[in-house]
């Protein structure tokens, strides 16, 4: 497992070149539904459903699924029923089959990984090669490229108790595994200096005003490399709820309201003064998402709640290069 940490995974991702120009796809975390009937929450087939009316309305090329895929304990082996029961049976896309890309979350760890990773052989739609990867996007109509770096924050920073007391990472469980994941995200970083836009996604926020609030170890190891490499955006889950911050240049999207809506901003003051651009947590809302469009002029984000309703828009500059 060690061995297979190192190893390098691009994905070459060529959109498809429609009218629009662009690269669009949704992001949504923490939509696992529940490990008994139904499997899943009402909340979830909302957002599922919300989420193919947008791809059809607002265009899409992909869906990228921000972590804690399986509540509450991940997944038994890559034959487990909850692939059905919380993933296929629930995300109906009708005509258009995305294509989804996928990363891990705590509650992904507290059961086998690897049967996610596994799980691509048996779902043409389900894109989870390695526990982190890099995604390569072209801009149709460009010769601009955008790139989209995987991240498994749980290996980086250590397994969090969601009902235990504080439930901040306590470190990485395999320090070895952690430093190879940064090294390779150095390098990509490194490596995409020549990319219209760069997007990190990771299960863990770096700031987040919620429940959760700020990593520290994200802090401590993501921030300043977001900073240094003018990353355009880091978008994660783990706090459910939407939000958008604004720090040194990046930007910060929380989308992890696949499945469960938190009101609850109790790390408002861990954040930078005025860094919250936007938060939405309504307790009765049925749910919520992003939707991000790449072109040649602008990173656009559009929070939308999964009554089909826009909650929040802004566009992001592309990467002065
Ligand atoms: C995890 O899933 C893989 C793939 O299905 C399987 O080979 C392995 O035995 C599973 N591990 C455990 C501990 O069950
Ligand atoms: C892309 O690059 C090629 C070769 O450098 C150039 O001929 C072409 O005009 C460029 N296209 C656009 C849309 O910039």
């Amino acid at each position: 497992m060690l061995a297979l940490l190192w190893v390098m995974v691009t994905v070459m991702l060529v959109a498809g070149g429609g009218p629009e120009g662009a690269v669009q796809f949704l992001a949504v975390g923490d939509w696992g539904g529940v490990p008994d009937p139904p499997f899943a929450t009402p909340r979830e087939v909302a957002t599922a459903a919300a989420m193919g009316r947008v791809a059809t309305d607002l265009g899409a090329d992909f869906i990228l699924a921000l972590g804690d895929n399986f509540y509450y304990e991940g997944v038994r082996d890559e034959w487990d029923p909850r692939f059905q029961e919380t993933f296929e049976r629930v995300f109906t896309p009708g005509a258009r089959e995305l294509p989804w890309f996928v990363l891990a979350g705590n509650h992904d760890h507290a059961g086998n990984v690897t049967a996610q990773l596994a799980y691509g052989h048996h779902s043409p739609r389900w894109h989870f090669p390695h526990y982190y990867y890099s995604l390569r996007l072209s801009l149709p109509g460009t010769n601009a490229s955008a790139r989209l770096l995987m991240l498994d924050t749980v290996l980086l920073c250590g397994g969090s108790d969601d009902f235990g007391a504080g439930g901040a990472p306590q470190g990485p469980r395999d320090a070895a595994a952690a430093a190879a994941q940064l090294a390779w995200l150095r390098g990509r970083l490194a490596a995409a200096r020549h990319d219209r836009y760069v997007l990190v996604a990771g299960h863990y926020p770096v700031w987040s005003v919620a429940e959760h609030g700020p990593t520290t170890c994200l802090l401590r190891l993501l921030r300043p490399l977001l900073r240094h490499h003018r990353v355009t955006a880091y978008l994660c889950g783990h706090d459910h709820n939407l939000q958008f911050l604004e720090e040194g240049g990046v930007s910060y999207v929380v989308s992890g309201a696949g499945n469960f809506m938190e009101e609850s901003q109790s790390h408002g003051g861990a954040v930078p003064p005025g860094s919250l651009r936007f938060f939405f947590g309504a307790p009765t809302s049925p749910g919520g998402f992003a939707h991000l469009r790449l072109d040649a002029h602008a990173a656009t984000i559009t929070f939308l709640e999964a009554t089909g309703r826009v909650l929040y828009r802004v566009a992001l500059p592309p990467r002065d290069l």
